[in-house]
């Protein structure tokens, strides 16, 4: 039997828009200037073989993500440059393939969605939200082995360099692992496309989200108070005869740590419309602390890449860095195309962000400031739990508001780990969990995370800074 095509030509032309913004072609041609650099952080592959053909497959496979799509995020991050909207990013420290679920992944993206809401009817600005989701599966480690009872192993890296599981085979690094992080960063993007536009996060649905929150948190509580003035609200407009689109989707971008580089790299496509390379594997990348050397390979991959970028500044960052990284990676100071996301400790916010902020200031490029309030703030318990005081978090925050505040800058937004369920990995907030209470559910495959009612509170707490600022 002859198989032939049932495709129309009508359906061939469908098709020719709907990808026009990206060249199909695996062999497009894709700077890799960054190979030539020194790449901190990158696991030992022991095959480089079964590497080699693994990013070959990722080259073909299609991109996750359009140019256009990432055009329009820059231009939203513009808008939180200028001071007129605010960055919500947040998701796991590290996702994992068994967590990633239609549970799991609506979990967190209603939480996002509850947050969003605080934050845009307490602070009354516009919300831009990324997910640290659909393709945070690497990691870098502080030592490159973990020792357990006198058994030396490789750290653990990120479910798509190796498990978590302390033995030398889920230990060792397998290039196949990138394939799953790519096809579990498809179905979470997938699912998260069709909550945030299929009707699920229609603003609606305020009270919905938190059906089964409200009776036992007092962050639910709280929430439930707001969710009924926005229905009233909404109730008013409807009345009026307004019922706006607007209302019934959500704009919703991926983001991940750009840290493993041959995948990155094999995700990038030229963009058929400008001739710009974009890494599709996700909206918005960011280099981290301890990938962010002015000459080695991670800057030099971000450089190529015309996303959204973000680098994160810890403790130690002086104000020559900051304008070292934005004349690399922004010499034509395009608002929207450079975030950085300052993670100090909220001891030390307070004295080492101001001189970052008043250089970037006086030199007068576009940049988004964006607060982590978690990574300066990890430390351990007696009993061996990482951990984090949700009292930290908020100080962090506080600081972060007070620095912009008396520089005259723009406070643009918050970077979080949070998870959507009622895990017990960060202790305090309104529950007061304590140290002791760690072992009831701790879930996390690598940082501590805030939980439901932790993020809730969180967001009530900024939207009341914000407000203030
Ligand atoms: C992270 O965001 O999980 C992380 C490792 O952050 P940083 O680079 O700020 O340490
Ligand atoms: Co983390």
């Amino acid at each position: 039997m002859v198989v032939t095509s049932t495709a129309s030509p009508h359906d061939k032309l469908y098709l020719a828009a709907e990808f026009a913004d990206m060249d199909a072609s695996p062999h497009a041609p894709t700077p890799a200037t960054w190979r030539a650099r020194a790449a901190a952080q990158q696991p030992e592959w022991p095959d480089p073989d079964k590497l080699a053909a693994v990013t070959a497959e990722l080259s073909s496979l299609p991109p996750l993500v359009f140019a256009g799509e990432c055009d329009l995020l820059t231009e939203r991050l513009a808008a939180v440059t200028a001071g007129q909207a605010f960055l919500l990013q947040g998701g796991d420290c590290a996702e994992t393939f068994v967590g990633s679920t239609a549970t799991a992944v609506r979990a967190k993206l209603r939480t996002l969605l509850q947050m969003a809401v605080v934050l845009t009817y307490g602070a009354s600005v516009p919300i831009v939200k990324i997910g640290r989701m659909a393709g945070q599966f690497a990691k870098p480690r502080s030592r490159p082995t973990e020792i357990r009872e006198g058994v030396e192993l490789p750290a653990y890296r990120g479910d798509a360099v190796n498990g978590l599981d302390f033995t030398l085979a889920a230990r060792t690094p397998d290039p196949g692992r990138l394939l799953r992080a790519y096809h579990c960063s498809a179905v979470t993007l997938n699912l998260c496309r069709a909550f945030t536009t299929g009707g699920y996060a229609d603003l609606h649905q305020v009270h919905a989200w938190n059906q089964d929150f409200v009776a036992d948190s007092p962050a639910g509580q709280r929430y439930e108070r707001l969710a009924g003035e926005i229905d009233r609200a909404l109730s008013f407009m409807r009345a009026c005869g307004a019922d706006p689109a607007e209302l019934r989707t959500v704009e919703f971008y991926s983001s991940h740590e750009a840290l493993l580089l041959d995948y990155d790299q094999a995700l990038t496509r030229v963009d058929s419309r400008t001739r710009r390379v974009y890494d599709t594997s996700a909206h918005f990348l960011w280099i981290g602390e301890r990938t962010r050397a002015l000459d080695g390979a991670h800057i030099e991959f971000a450089k190529s890449i015309a996303n959204p970028i973000g680098v994160k500044l810890g403790p130690d960052t002086t104000p020559d860095d900051v304008l070292a990284l934005m004349e690399t990676l922004n010499p034509e100071r395009r608002p929207g195309r450079l975030t950085l996301i300052t993670r100090m400790g909220a001891n030390r916010i307070r004295e080492v962000l101001p001189p970052l902020v008043e250089a970037v200031a006086n030199d007068g490029a576009p940049v988004a400031w964006v607060c982590d309030p978690m990574h300066g703030n990890t430390f351990e318990t007696p009993s061996g739990y990482k951990t984090r005081h949700f009292d930290d978090v908020l100080g962090e925050l506080s600081g972060f508001f007070e620095v912009h505040r008396a520089t005259g800058t723009h406070p643009g937004g918050i970077h979080i780990e949070f998870t959507g369920d009622n895990v017990t990995e960060c202790t305090g907030g309104s529950y007061q969990l304590e140290a002791d209470d760690l072992h009831q559910r701790y879930e996390t495959a690598c940082d501590p995370r805030l939980n439901r009612s932790q993020a809730l509170d969180l967001a009530f707490t900024v939207a009341d800074s914000y407000r203030r600022s």
